[in-house]
């Protein structure tokens, strides 16, 4: 037994020679999962294990990092469990409270209906498809601009370079939210979304952020108007008070700064990766990326996507799926990446294929709460990889001694690092 289980009383019971289960006690039928015990390993390559898993099932009782809770990792379940009303957003039924959402989680992304309609129909029509086509130009420019910074030294960290200003320089340009301390705030991020598994932190680094959307709101509401989303939504705030709580309106600030980067971040640089480790694909995109980056952007998401679980879902009752039940008032997360890599779904699953036929895939989500973003996250990447390649036609991962590694973290499925040549 190893140091996970006597921390958890022996819940996993004894490692069976899979590496894989053991017993439960509490709940009979089901064997429980310890993903713990696969450490490092299974944050730096996932797939392997997912593959197992799904090869004894779509859906399986978990201990994590972050706890106990169910994994769905069939794409049909994913799709399945993704719309289906019968799950909630509202963690209060785990713990019976009946207090408010705190002021970084009363946004759409953590909210059932009606407030989740009600909220994402306030910013809906900024990310359509059109609205976002207007933002071309300035995607290109910004673009362009950290090129001309990166690649005359022949070396960088893509990801500190590229990866992250780009989609943070856009998204706070839309949100008009001025040059912010970078550094700090994707310390915020990655502590807000449980990187740390630090509690105390996670607080922390939640109310640093609020103090610091306050006081933007604050100083936004008290300037002359302006023509960016965060004064629109102050105006709907101050102006029509009932359609967009105090909280709520720091809410959305928060999720629209962190989904509209945070991802992102991980779409160019996983991108990125998987074309350096297929140099061929890379030779016939650069060839031709007019007909072939749309389809190698949605290789990417697929392939090795930005988001490897997405946002947890609690059953309000027992909840039959993939030949289990899960109990009510339990965690349900689906895991995108796995659904990604599901045979059943995608042929050959596990090969970079950028000229792969269309087919629909989960790496946005699904169902109500379908990526608002994707418009503009497929924008991004698209111009992002094209300008690159177009630009650093000796683009190789740099020799470094260092295994690249991958963060730990429980939702996304980004590196560390991407140090590169041109
Ligand atoms: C490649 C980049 C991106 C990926 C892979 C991605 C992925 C996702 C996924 C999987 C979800 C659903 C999560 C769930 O159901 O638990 C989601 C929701 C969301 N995303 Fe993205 N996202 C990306 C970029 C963006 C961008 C650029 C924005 C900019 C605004 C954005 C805004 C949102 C919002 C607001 C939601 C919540 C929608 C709702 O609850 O109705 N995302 N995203």
């Amino acid at each position: 037994m190893d140091d996970h289980d006597d921390a958890r009383g022996g819940l996993a019971g004894p490692p069976d020679p899979t590496g894989l289960t053991g017993p439960t006690g509490d709940l009979p039928g089901h064997d429980v999962i310890d993903l713990t015990r696969h450490g490092a390993e299974f944050v730096d390559d996932p797939y392997p294990v997912y593959a197992r898993l799904r090869e004894r099932g779509p859906v399986h009782r978990v201990v994590t990092e972050s706890g106990e809770m169910w994994l769905v990792v069939g794409h049909d379940e994913a799709r399945t469990v993704l719309a289906d009303p019968r799950l909630s957003k509202d963690w209060r039924i785990l713990d019976g409270s009946t207090e408010e959402a705190g002021p970084v989680s009363a946004n759409m992304l953590e909210s059932d209906p009606p407030r989740h309609t009600r909220l994402r129909r306030l910013v809906a029509r900024e990310f359509t498809p059109r609205r976002v086509e207007t933002l071309r130009p300035r995607v290109r420019r910004i673009t362009g601009d950290l090129l001309d910074a990166m690649l005359p030294a022949g070396e960088a960290d893509l990801i500190e370079s590229f990866a992250v200003p780009l989609p943070l320089t856009v998204i706070c340009e839309l949100l008009g939210v001025p040059t912010l301390d970078r550094a700090s705030f994707s310390g915020w991020t990655r502590a807000i979304l449980g990187e740390t598994g630090d509690f105390a932190a996670e607080a922390a680094a939640g109310e640093a952020m609020r103090d610091y959307l306050v006081e933007l709101i604050e100083d936004k509401r008290c300037s002359r108007p302006r023509d960016d989303l965060l004064s629109a939504l102050i105006r709907t705030r101050y102006e029509d008070g009932d359609r967009l709580s105090a909280d709520e309106l720091v809410s959305m600030a928060f999720l629209l700064l962190v989904a509209g980067h945070e991802t992102t971040v991980n779409l160019i640089a996983n991108g990125v990766l998987a074309l350096l480790r297929h140099p061929a694909q890379l030779t016939a995109l650069r060839a031709d990326p007019d007909t072939l980056m749309p389809g190698a952007i949605e290789e990417m998401l697929r392939y090795d996507g930005p988001v490897e679980r997405a946002t947890y879902r609690i059953t309000r009752a027992p909840y039959p799926i993939g030949g289990v039940t899960v109990p009510a008032g339990e965690i349900v997360a689906v895991v995108l990446a796995a659904a990604g890599r599901d045979p059943g779904r995608h042929a050959a699953p596990d090969t970079f294929d950028i000229r792969r036929p269309p087919q629909s895939q989960l790496a946005f989500g699904h169902g109500i709460h379908f990526c608002l973003g994707a418009p503009l996250a497929r924008m991004e990447g698209a111009i992002a990889l094209t300008e690159l390649l177009a630009r650093a036609p000796g683009l190789a991962l740099a020799s470094v001694p260092a295994p690249l590694r991958w963060r730990p973290n429980p939702l996304m499925r980004g590196l560390h690092r991407l140090p590169v040549t041109f």
